[in-house]
């Protein structure tokens, strides 16, 4: 993971190295740091912690004209100053930034620096030292860092300055993200758009394998063989003041908050009166498809997983999830016109990207879909297709709006789809879709008894979820969000599946929560929770009031199928109040980052 910029120009690019790391601290954040060049020698500031802790060692006379910055997700060697970027070469000519791993750095390091000792334990270190070598060679700095290029192998987003040009900002990729954004007598690379969007609202793309020349003035974009390459900018659909936390004390409460605000927009770009508006190859894509596979990580995983509820009791095409990590390495049999929905709510994680690589070598032709919350986001840019989640910036590390997100886009494809396949489902999806926009406000109306609910529940280092069906599938993402941000160890079980051994782990006090959602599974995980709380568990049942007992939590009843949207908005605000009860760092849990670009 990791996060960098990059600033080059008349004026002082310290602030925006600054808040430009503050926006990227959501891709990592042990350590980091900036590096500029001051009189012909460059001034490196690094910390071990968060970016405010960078803030206080920068004194408010620094003069950047170039300057590059890290925020940092360590992968190799440990958390502290040394390992921290930017790195330099051994005579500190040259200094860089990276995003990505080198997967050959230990080879690299054999093959050209085995008489050096390095100062970190670092992949990144190796690429700079590598940049010196060649420089000694008599190359220069462009044909040296070309030269070290070729010779990576991995993913990275590299940012170079030399302390003798104090002109240019050397800029390539690999897998990993980055562009340019065009100011005025200034530029800026930065790890995404959010980075830069307080500055300007104008980016060049830059593929794997390009060369990138930054000046003040100009920006210069060749290949591997010196050809240059012309590139229009876009304008991405995001605004300054979306990344604010605005009245909230945490993103993670805003982003919940604005789950409504979300399905009212998913209404509003995908329906158009009752009936769907969206890209016709798209559907067609699907209804042709024999057999779809949904492919995701973490959060999105889940949200996939609810999929298989509409595409195949909707739609009646089969349906199979796949964690990308595994999808990439272990193809399962594919069918003869297979389609791939890929989830991801950065449309930047490296495992998807995997996945991509490996499906266009199994055959290119292959058709994929990406749903994601980022216009213009890598993998919606290398995709054949893409469907925006509209539920705007999301910054939390624990994804919430853009799982309900996925969800409701996900049952809307598969609605239009079922109904062109002559298999209407008995519902107006626009409508039912309002309904639980409805019922999400009025959870969020009054979060009073879901507070002390957790207060009361979330007290033991354990913890379980159960459901059926589609309420299993919410079982996993409630657990999830519970354990990355409270740390309690939780996980989502399958109703039926906790008596044939994990109820073991049931003793007195141990929360279980049942989630029920459909009146055909109410008898059954009622059972599994009686099973449970003779054996000492706390339990409690979330479920449409049309279904609850006393003691239960009720959401308002909306269509069943759709009622997962609903219900998880409560388990997400477990998570969100047992995390604050813990005084944890609620936006940015240990050891997470939001856009993992790291296989
Ligand atoms: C990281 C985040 C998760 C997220 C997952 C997939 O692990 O911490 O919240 O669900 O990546 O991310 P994506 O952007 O592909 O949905």
């Amino acid at each position: 993971m990791c996060g960098i910029v990059g600033f080059i120009g008349k004026d002082n690019g310290v602030e925006f190295l600054i808040d430009g790391l503050n926006s990227l601290e959501y891709r990592g954040y042990d350590s980091c740091g900036i590096a500029g060049i001051v009189d012909e020698k460059t001034k490196v500031i690094k910390t071990v912690g968060r970016i405010k802790n960078l803030e206080e060692l920068t004194s408010e006379d620094l003069v950047f004209n170039i300057g590059i910055g890290h925020t940092r997700w360590a992968t190799h060697g440990g958390v502290n100053k040394t390992n921290s970027h930017p790195h330099q070469s051994f005579n500190e000519r040259f200094t860089l930034v990276h995003n990505g791993v080198i997967e050959n750095f230990s080879e690299l390091k054999e093959e050209f620096l085995s008489d050096k000792k390095m100062i970190s334990e670092t992949d990144t270190e190796v690429v700079v030292q590598l940049i010196e070598v060649f420089a000694r060679e008599g190359l220069s700095t462009k044909e040296a860092f070309l030269k070290t290029i070729s010779k990576l192998h991995g993913s990275y987003a590299l940012c170079l300055i030399d302390r003798e040009d104090a002109d240019t900002l050397y800029v390539a990729k690999n897998k990993s993200p980055l562009l340019i954004g065009l100011g005025q007598n200034c530029n800026y690379v930065g790890s995404d758009a959010l980075a830069m969007i307080k500055y300007t609202n104008k980016f060049l793309e830059i593929n794997d394998g390009e060369l990138v020349t930054v000046k003040a003035d100009s920006v210069l974009i060749e290949d591997k063989n010196g050809v240059k390459i012309e590139r229009s900018p876009f304008t991405p659909n995001i605004k300054y003041g979306e990344i604010d936390k605005g009245v909230y004390e945490h993103y993670m409460i805003k982003e919940i908050n604005e789950q409504a605000f979300a399905m009212r927009n998913i209404i509003s770009e995908y329906f158009d009166g009752h009936d769907v508006k969206m890209d016709q190859e798209i559907i067609d894509a699907v209804k042709e498809a024999d057999r779809l596979y949904v492919i995701g990580c973490g959060t999105s995983y889940n949200a996939g997983q609810m999929s298989k509820e509409y595409f195949e009791k909707w739609a009646g095409i089969p349906t199979e999830l796949h964690l990308a990590s595994e999808f990439a390495y272990n193809l399962p049999l594919l069918s003869k016109k297979p389609m791939f929905i890929f989830l991801s709510q950065s449309g930047e994680t490296a495992d998807l990207r995997a996945v991509l690589t490996k499906l266009r070598e199994v055959n290119p032709t292959y058709k994929v879909l990406v749903l994601t919350n980022v216009d213009a986001s890598t993998l919606s840019r290398e995709s054949d297709y893409t469907l925006l989640l509209h539920a705007g910036v999301e910054i939390a590390v624990a994804s919430t709006k853009a799982y309900t997100s996925q969800i409701a886009v996900l049952s809307i494809l598969a609605y239009q789809v079922a109904k062109e396949l002559g298999k209407a489902p008995n519902l107006d999806l626009e409508k039912e879709l309002s309904v639980v926009t409805t019922a999400i406000e009025s959870i969020l109306d009054d979060t009073k008894e879901i507070k002390e609910l957790t207060d009361k529940l979330f007290t033991e280092r354990n913890a379980f979820y159960i459901g059926r069906g589609a309420d299993y599938y919410s079982s996993c993402e409630a657990a999830l969000k519970l354990k990355e941000v409270s740390y309690i160890q939780t996980e989502g079980f399958a109703g039926g599946e906790l008596k044939h051994g994990t109820i073991a782990l049931i003793e007195d006090n141990i929360p279980v929560v049942a989630l029920i959602t459909k009146s055909e599974f109410d008898l059954s995980t009622r059972s599994n929770v009686s099973e449970v709380a003779s054996r000492g568990a706390k339990t409690l049942v979330i479920t449409l009031e049309k279904l609850a007992k006393e003691g239960d939590y009720a959401i308002p009843n909306v269509h069943e199928t759709l009622a997962p949207i609903v219900s998880i908005v409560v388990t997400q605000l477990f998570a969100y109040y047992a995390a604050l009860g813990r005084g944890l760092d609620v936006d940015k849990p240990r050891n997470l980052a939001k856009s993992v670009t790291v296989e």
